[in-house]
């Protein structure tokens, strides 16, 4: 690697790219995006398949990143995505791959991910009860989700980690169930604190489902054994009944995680985001469109780093939700 990786102003090295593929999604999920779904970013602001990889080749090449989650909107709605994957299967050196979906259409596409180099994927959900995934992602498709969990599986993209995340009053009943399921079935199960970045705004800190009162509704029917060393992981993670099983509990706002953010993030239309949070953004696009060298490409990389903030803030009586929805950013 030469000129140096992504180093912020608290010496915090970005070695982990998630990268937004699309904006769009087939689920409307509450927390998320509005019912009727959001003005969509126009086709010719998003990168194409070839742009892409090329960013992403300049951050395994030349910065130092290892690791490159696809995320959307619902990353398996582009159709490149396989293709993609396979490109930056074949960099080096070979970056670990791994995707968040919403597991929708991942029995149709597990195949063809696996085959392209995919290692890992997350699936969110939320629920077990068909009329509450209706409820809270406005489509009744419950069931896809549990067979491409399966299909996940069966080719082999282990763990298949399962993200949910608990709403007061929606499904905060549901954290035994959820845990005893996917213990059955294999799943490693990691709660997310609901942040607010949904489009909707509705968000507030007293409606959320904090991890104390996660742990406080698992140990009801589990033991719970904290395991050491959360490292650049953003969960906290607990043997169940002594092991070998496992859960996560990812206490983004109560316990944040910042002082150890090892992330950066590109956007479906070629922004880069220091932080989830972030309130600018640095325009890689405009860069690439004109035909600036790889060089030129990390050095603007490099700069964004500057902007990365040390720590999100959301707790704070000052924090303002960032312009874009969860959905634009990736998880
Ligand atoms: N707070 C916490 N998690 C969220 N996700 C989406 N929106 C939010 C939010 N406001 C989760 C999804 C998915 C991952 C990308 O992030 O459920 O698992
Ligand atoms: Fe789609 Fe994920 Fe947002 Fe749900 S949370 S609407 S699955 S992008």
């Amino acid at each position: 690697m030469t000129g140096g990786g992504l180093v912020d102003r608290y010496g915090r090295v970005a070695t982990d790219l998630r990268v937004s593929v699309t904006d769009r999604c087939n689920l409307r999920c509450v927390y998320c995006m509005p019912a009727e779904g959001l003005a969509w970013l126009p086709r010719n602001e998003v990168l194409t398949d070839a742009e892409l990889v090329r960013v992403i080749r300049v951050g395994v090449e030349l910065l130092g990143i290892r690791e490159v989650r696809f995320t959307g909107g619902e990353p398996l709605i582009r159709p490149g995505l396989a293709s993609v994957i396979a490109e930056v299967a074949a960099l080096t050196p070979r970056p670990d791959i791994a995707v968040t979906t919403n597991g929708l259409t991942l029995a149709r596409h597990a195949g063809a991910l696996t085959a392209a180099g995919l290692n890992r994927v997350n699936v969110s959900l939320d629920t077990l009860r068909r009329d509450r995934f209706r409820e809270l992602t406005r489509r009744d498709r419950l069931d896809d989700v549990l067979v491409g969990l399966r299909a996940a599986v069966a080719h082999g993209l282990t763990p298949v980690k399962v993200n949910a995340v608990l709403m007061r009053g929606v499904n905060d009943d549901e954290a035994c169930d959820l845990l005893s399921f996917c213990l059955d079935q294999g799943y490693e199960l990691r709660f997310i604190e609901q942040m607010p970045l949904d489009a909707d705004r509705r968000w507030s800190r007293a409606d959320m489902v904090t991890a104390d009162e996660i742990f406080a509704s698992l140990r009801t029917r589990f033991t719970l054994t904290p395991l050491p060393g959360r490292g650049a992981s953003p969960a906290e993670h607990f043997l169940v009944g002594g092991g070998p099983a496992r859960v996560g509990v990812i206490a983004s706002v109560t316990r944040p995680f910042c002082g150890d953010c090892d992330r950066t993030r590109l956007t479906a239309d070629g922004q880069i985001r220091s932080c989830l949070f972030s309130r600018t953004e640095d325009d890689l696009r405009t860069l690439l469109r004109s035909g600036a060298p790889d060089s030129e490409l990390a050095q603007a990389w490099r700069g964004a780093m500057t902007a990365k903030p040390a720590g999100h803030g959301v707790d704070d009586p000052t924090f303002i939700q960032p312009p874009r929805p969860m959905s634009a950013i990736g998880g």
